[in-house]
Formats: structure tokens, sequence, C-alpha cells
């Protein structure tokens, strides 16, 4: 089983602190080591792993290799993407390059951007998902929802055990990656969906089979960019012109929403995607009054805050419920009921250029 660790997203919602040069997979921020790192080292304890493919946009190739570094990680493959494509072509490239020594591994695709806090339990899925992917079977790991939260993907899982898979392994009905918020709340509260967790398990071509099938742009552009590719010191460098040709999607809309080969399995792990400011004080340690903390703080008569301090100290007085983001050039004050608002001012920011 080869990790295949997707590197290339922006996390402009955890903006002033995740920024186009240092994207949060690449921040500590539920430990002192990064997300990235984390997500390595939550493999440990999984049989038959192999080095894994971490696979990244060029222009964050060092701080990659730096990290990897960091964990002496043994024999990584670093991939690295001109321009990003979303990750349908990401995970197409990986899975080639996966099956270029003649080999058909099984593929464990995840988001460098995860927090888990039981890693047994998620080491467990993944054992259970073993046998229904290497029956050809694209698994995912389903979450039960906790909100309509339309970011997420959501699975609805066959009722029926005509599959004749493994029973922790259903097989899925829907697959319906983002609805708008009437339809996840009709979702949620039908009771019979769970979110996608983002994390995948899949023989490389039984993926690369399906999105023949759904989107044969993608394979060829991908398979252009790795014929082309150069090697550049430990890295696989795609070939610019070939991997911009392709098209731009993710595997959500690409292949999950429309395979009939998809499957679940449930995944109680303290799972988070830690997609916004919120998300990641849920998933902190926090003092008695609720508050998290990082870098040089004080606090007085706070609550329920998450407070980050990168370059200065930072004090606050009676405040509940609040995000506080310190960094050199930009600071952030928020209340948590109006985080989502941070999309609005990065999107102002990238207006002025
Ligand atoms: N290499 C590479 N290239 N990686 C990418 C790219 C790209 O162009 N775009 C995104 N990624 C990485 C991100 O860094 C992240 O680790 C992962 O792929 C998922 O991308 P997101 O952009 O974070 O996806 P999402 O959060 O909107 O949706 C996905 O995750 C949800 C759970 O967090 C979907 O799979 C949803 O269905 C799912 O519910
Ligand atoms: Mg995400």
């Amino acid at each position: 089983m080869i990790p295949v660790i997707l590197s290339g997203g922006s996390g402009t919602r955890l903006w002033p602190l995740s920024r186009a040069k240092k994207p949060k997979q690449f921040l500590p921020l539920l430990n002192e080591k990064s997300m990235l790192q984390n997500t390595l080292l939550r493999l440990k304890g999984l049989t038959d792993i192999q080095p894994p493919m971490i696979i990244c946009n060029e222009d964050h190739r060092f701080m990659v290799a730096e990290q990897l570094r960091e964990l002496a990680t043994a024999q990584p493959t670093i991939l690295l993407e001109p321009v990003g494509r979303n990750t349908a072509p990401a995970i197409a490239v990986a899975a080639l390059q996966a099956m270029s020594d003649g080999t058909d591994p099984l593929l464990l695709i995840l988001a460098a951007d995860h927090a888990i806090k039981d890693i047994p339990a998620f080491h467990r899925a993944v054992e259970l998902a073993i046998p229904a992917a290497e029956q050809g079977k694209l698994v995912t790991f389903g979450i039960v929802p906790t909100c309509a939260h339309t970011g997420y993907g959501y699975i609805r899982r066959a009722d029926s055990a005509k599959d004749a898979l493994p029973p922790e392994v259903a097989a899925v009905a829907q697959f319906y990656e983002k609805p708008d918020h009437a339809t996840a709340k009709q979702f949620v509260d039908s009771g019979d969906y769970f979110w996608n967790s983002g994390m995948f398990l899949f023989k490389a071509s039984r993926f690369l089979a399906e999105l023949q099938q759904f989107a044969p742009a993608i394979i060829s552009a991908a398979e252009q960019a790795l014929a082309a590719a150069a090697k550049d010191l430990d890295f696989i460098r795609l070939d610019k012109a070939a991997f911009a040709a392709s098209p731009s999607d993710s595997i959500d809309y690409a292949v999950m929403e429309k395979s009939t080969n998809a499957a679940m399995v449930a995944l109680d792990a303290g799972w988070s995607d830690v997609g916004s400011w919120d998300a990641l004080w849920d998933v902190m340690a926090k003092d008695e009054r609720g508050n998290a903390c990082r870098g040089d703080v004080l606090l007085e008569q706070c609550n329920n805050s998450y407070v980050n301090a990168e370059e200065r100290l930072v004090a606050v007085i009676g405040l509940d419920d609040v995000v506080v983001v310190e960094t050199k050039d930009a600071v952030l004050v928020a209340s948590k009921a109006h985080i989502q608002g941070v999309k609005n001012i990065v999107a102002k920011l990238q207006s002025y250029g």
C-alpha cells in the first residue's frame, strides 16, 4: 500500500497564517509538527506500508523535502505540479507513477491537512477497507455528519449486501459533492448520509480505469506530463505544457459522483479537516475556560477563544468566542460565529492584487 499525500491546496480559510507561500499543510497548527508531517506520522503501524508519494506544487518543493528530511522518511517520491489542476489529475499522476515499475499497488489517498485524534481507529478503518479495495472497489471513509456543511461530499450507503463485500464495508448508493445548504440539511436530517472524509483506498489500476471512463482527457494529460517529466534532484517535475492542458477537476466530481464501484467504511476517529479557525479550535487542547492558544499569549477573563501569536505578545481581555491570529504583516480579530467571513477578506485581498 502506497500512501499518496495530496499537498497542493491553498488553505485560504486559515488566513492570515496560511498563505500562498506556505499553505496550511506545511504549518505546525496542531502541535510542533506540520500538518503534512502529522499525516505521515499517522501511518506508522499500518500493515504493508511502502514509501510515500507526496504531490505538491513545485514552488513548495524545498519545504516538502525539508519536512520529510526532519522525519527521516525513507525513499519518498515527490511529484511536482507546475500548476494546480485539482485532485483528479494529481491522483492520476500518482497512480501512473505507482504502476511504472509494473506493479499495481493499493493507493491510500490522504489529504495533507486533516486532524485525526484516534489513530488506532483510523488504522482499523484502513485495514477493513483493504479487502474491498483489492476486489476493485474505490473505498471512501465516511464520517457521521454533525451539521449541514456545504464544503463536503455526502455519501449514502446502499442497504443491500448484494455486492458480497465484508460486513464493515457498504456499497455507495449515492455520492453527492458539495450540495447547497438546503440539500445538505435534508441529507443530514434523513440520517442516511455520511460526510466524505476525502481519504480513499483503491488499486491504482482501478482508479485509472474509472478515470478513463469518465474523464479520459485527464488521463492523457497526466500520461504526457509524466512521460515528459524531468528528474531533478529528488523530485519528479511534471511537464508544464502537458499538465496545464489537463481539465481541472476533483476526484469527487470527476470519479466518485459517477462511479458504480464506490464503497464506504465508516470512520469514527475524531476526524476534522481543520478547514477554518473554529474547526482548529475544536480539535486543539484547551485550558479550563475553553481557550486554545499558541505562541506568546496572555488572557484575562476570556472564554472559548482561539488566540495565535506568531511574532509578538498578544493580550486579550474580557472576550468570549473570538479568534485572534497575529502574524508579521496581518492581524485577524473575528468572532467565531462569523469566521466564515475570512474567505471574503481573502477575496478582497486577491482582487487588490
Ligand atoms: N497535489 C494537489 N494538487 N493537491 C491538491 C490540489 C491540487 O491541485 N488541490 C487540492 N489538493 C489537496 C489539498 O491540499 C487537500 O489536502 C486535499 O487535496 C483536498 O483538497 P481540498 O481543496 O481541501 O478539498 P475540499 O476540502 O474542498 O473537499 C474534499 O475534502 C472534503 C473533506 O475535507 C472532498 O473530497 C470532499 O468530498 C470532502 O468532504
Ligand atoms: Mg479540504
